[in-house]
Parts: structure tokens; sequence; C-alpha cells
């Protein structure tokens, strides 16, 4: 069973306290949702594992340590997992970027895939698949799903709020990816919206409502 971590750090938390607040324009949040993403990947790759190298100072040489070659991606699912990409590239500018677009089937209202590009390598990285919002679990199962069929084996999730609703459908579906959280919320409502959350985290992100 995959294990989730919710991150206490107080910046982080403070930083979602401005997020959730309504009175929060579009700039704001999504800086601070860029911000979050930072903070959490921050945390997420404490463990990556360093090799030793050599360098000359202006005064003498010194051990030191680098990141030891471990390839990293991110996958937004769109469109609002795009709105924590930013954050992690800019504190990891070695990962490559894939995407994964999903609509819902108005119907059934399944996730279905409707655009998947990942870096070729695929295969040989760590992926950090991102979306704000953890809701029912749909779109995150279905898009975890598209990147392993393309031979991706090592994947975390990463959100800022999630429902238990869909914490335990992503566990159930991909018991070998862990989840990484800012927040666990009390639930969802009768749209599906995460209770007490934050809104609709595409339209906050693009000012699209
Ligand atoms: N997606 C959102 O953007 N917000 C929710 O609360 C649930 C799903």
């Amino acid at each position: 069973m995959g294990k989730v971590y919710v991150f206490d750090h107080p910046l982080i938390q403070h930083k979602l306290t401005f997020i959730r607040d309504k009175s929060t324009g579009t700039k704001d949040f999504r800086e601070l949702v860029d911000e979050v993403a930072a903070l959490m990947a921050f945390e997420i790759t404490r463990d990556i594992p360093l090799q030793e190298v050599e360098v000359e100072t202006p005064v003498s040489t010194a051990k030191c340590q680098t990141i030891a070659g471990k390839k990293l991606g991110v996958v937004p699912i769109l469109r609002a997992g795009l709105g924590m990409m930013d954050g992690i590239v800019d504190l990891i500018p070695a990962a490559k970027v894939g995407h994964v677009g999903l609509y819902r089937d108005p119907d059934t209202l399944e996730a279905i895939e409707y655009y998947v590009k990942l870096p070729k390598d695929s295969h040989e990285r760590e992926f950090i698949v991102t979306d704000p919002m953890l809701a029912t679990g749909g779109s995150a199962v279905v898009a975890i799903e598209s990147i392993k069929k393309r031979g991706a084996k090592n994947i975390k999730l990463m959100c800022l709020v999630a429902a238990p609703e869909g914490v335990e459908v992503v566990q159930e579906a991909h018991p070998d990816v862990d989840i990484f959280l800012a927040a666990m919320d009390e639930g969802l409502n009768e749209k599906s919206y995460i209770v007490p959350g934050l809104g609709d985290a595409g339209d906050r992100l693009y000012g699209t409502k």
C-alpha cells in the first residue's frame, strides 16, 4: 500500500491558507501554488542519492556532494497540474516534463486520456505526477495508468489538497505510488468538490471563472 505524507512545514501551511482563501486573486493564487509546489518538491527529494565529487575552491580542494545522476520527471495532469510545474522545475532544472491530458466522459463521468507525451527514457526516470486536487481520484488513477503503460515504474503523486475518498481510490489502484499532500481535507460534497478545499483549482489558476 502506498504511503501518504502530509507536509506540515509552517511555510507550506501558511501559504496554503492564502491559497484556500476565496479573496486571493489569480496572480497571488498562481504564485502561491508554485511556491508550495517548490517547497513540497524540496521535501520529496530529501532521499535522492548523492555522489562525492572534488572541486577546487579558491583556497584548496573540497570533497563535496552532487546529485547522483538520478533522472527526474514531472508530469502535470492538464490543466490544473500545470500550476505546480514551474515551482518544481525551478528547483530541479534538469527534470524533464511530460504531460497527461484527460477529459471527463459526460455519460459515464470516467476520465479518458486524450493526450500523453513523456520523455523518451521514461522507464529510467522517477516521476512526480502533479494535480492540485485529489478529489474522487479518477483522474489520478487514469493518469498514473497512462504513464505506467509507457514504461514509467517509479511514480510519486503530489497534490495540494486531497479528500480521503480520492486517496483510498489511488491507493487501491496503484499500491506502489506514494502520495504527497499539503493537506488532507474532510471529504467531497455532492458536486465532488473537496470540502473545505479551495474551489476549482484550474479556474482560480487561470482566471476562467
Ligand atoms: N477539482 C477542483 O479543482 N476542486 C475540487 O474541489 C475538486 C476537483
